[in-house]
Parts: C-alpha cells; sequence; structure tokens
C-alpha cells in the first residue's frame, strides 16, 4: 500500500501561519499540500481546533480551554508572529474547519486531543459532526496518542480509518494497532528506529513521522518505508522534489 502523498501539513501549516486556523490551513494548501493534519478538542459547550489544554501560549487569554464556551474562545486573539493580515484570525470551530477544508479540496488528518475522562465527551460529538460535514471519508483519517479514543471511534464506525499515534514506539504496537484495524503508525521522526520501521511496514500498517522540519533528517526514514511526513513547513519537502 502506497500513499497519496508524502506530505502532510502540521496544524496546517505552523510555520506558514498560525497554527490551527483557517489561515494555517490556507497556507498549506497554498504550497501545494494535499493533506493537513489539525487538532481537534473540548471547549465547554463543543468542539474547536486547538493544540493546547491551555489558551496561553497561542492566544490573549489564559487558563483551560475546556472552562470557556466557544463564544469566548471566538472573541480571543490569537498570537500571531506572521503577516498582519492574519491578526484576524480566530479559533476555529471544528465545522468552520471542515467546511475549509473540503472547500480547499484538501484531505485531513484529524487529531483528537483529550483527558481520559473526556474521551466519551468528545468522541461521539466529532463523529457526529464529521457524519453531517465531511463527505468523503476516503480523504479522512482520524489521529490521537490515546488508544482509548480510536476505540472508541471504531466502536461507533467500523470503517473511518485510524491512526495511533506514539512518541516512542511501545513494544506491544502490533496488538495496539490490530485491536483497532488500524491505518498507520504515527510516530515521532527522531525515536523511529529501523528495526521498528520495518516490521510496521512488514504488517501492513502506513507510517508517518512527526514534526519533520528538515527533509534532511529523514533521508534514512523514506527507505526504511516510510510513507509521508507530518511537517510545520511542506514548502521545505517540495522544494526538495518530494510531494
Ligand atoms: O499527529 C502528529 C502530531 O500532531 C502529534 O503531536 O503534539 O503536534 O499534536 P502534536
Ligand atoms: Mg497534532
Amino acid at each position: 500500500m502506497t500513499f497519496e502523498t508524502r506530505v502532510m501539513g502540521h496544524r496546517g501549516a505552523a510555520k506558514l501561519a498560525p497554527e490551527n486556523t483557517l489561515a494555517s490551513i490556507s497556507a498549506a494548501a497554498d504550497v501545494g499540500t494535499q493533506w493537513v493534519e489539525i487538532d481537534v478538542t473540548i471547549a465547554a459547550d463543543g468542539l474547536v481546533i486547538f493544540h493546547d489544554d491551555t489558551l496561553d501560549r497561542c492566544t490573549n487569554g489564559s487558563g483551560p480551554v475546556k472552562m470557556k464556551s466557544v463564544a469566548e474562545l471566538k472573541a480571543l486573539e490569537v498570537e500571531n508572529q506572521f503577516n498582519p493580515a492574519f491578526s484576524n484570525e480566530t479559533i476555529p470551530t471544528l465545522v468552520e474547519a471542515l467546511k475549509h477544508i473540503q472547500d480547499l479540496g484538501l484531505s485531513l488528518n484529524l487529531e483528537i486531543k483529550c483527558a481520559q475522562p473526556d474521551v466519551m465527551k468528545i468522541v461521539p460529538d466529532v463523529l457526529a459532526q464529521l457524519a453531517e460535514h465531511w463527505q468523503d471519508k476516503s480523504k479522512l483519517c482520524i489521529s490521537s496518542f490515546n488508544h482509548d479514543v480510536l476505540i472508541a471511534v471504531r466502536n461507533i464506525d467500523s470503517d473511518l480509518r485510524l491512526s495511533q499515534i506514539y512518541k516512542a514506539i511501545p513494544n506491544n504496537w502490533p496488538e495496539t494497532l490490530s485491536s483497532i484495524h488500524a491505518f498507520s503508525l504515527n510516530c515521532d521522526y527522531a525515536l523511529l528506529r529501523e528495526e521498528t520501521a520495518l516490521a510496521i511496514k512488514e504488517a501492513g500498517y502506513l507510517l508517518f513521522c512527526y514534526t519533520v522540519n528538515k527533509p534532511e533528517l529523514v533521508q534514512e526514514h523514506w527507505k526504511w518505508g516510510m510513507d509521508a511526513v507530518i511537517t510545520d513547513d511542506p514548502s521545505l519537502f517540495f522544494n526538495t522534489g518530494i510531494k
């Protein structure tokens, strides 16, 4: 099985525009990216696209995201060290992001972020919004570090492509991926070793590595069978002829 792209944008394209905003997704599309990864998390009354548990790093707000309503989150300024044109960006809702990604003709790696007690608060809502607002399951995969999230997704939907994310890959990865009929294993490129990469590919899974921001860092990984990188700046790879 080969994958349709070798380069996915990370948080949209986090080196080109404020991460996880609609502008970041547009920036990824503008440089020719087909797939984008974004993070969905839970707010007090809805689902938003945001990486951290707290607001402090990426906005002018503070405290836990999940304590704020969507209206309160939409009123915040998003940290912008890029183009002044991005200064009106806000934290997108999941539905806004789904619409924008499809309007641009992109495919989506949707990472579900949640603490353990929130698994059944977020998964049914994410799947309900996908069922209503996402057209083509072949242009979608759901990823998470949290295996219980992926089990919950699989229990509701037997078709969706599921990606187990790891930092360091544990020894029980074969059982873990098999139990959810996983599509891919997504891991930190710096911790991946050749023997494990070859075993993942031998087992029939796609292998995606994050967050690769210099093409020269993964020259060996391509030889081991890595299918795609997840990068903050896809143009760095496109400029070297990797598509
Ligand atoms: O899916 C790859 C990557 O996004 C996982 O790490 O922390 O950037 O969401 P993080
Ligand atoms: Mg992520």
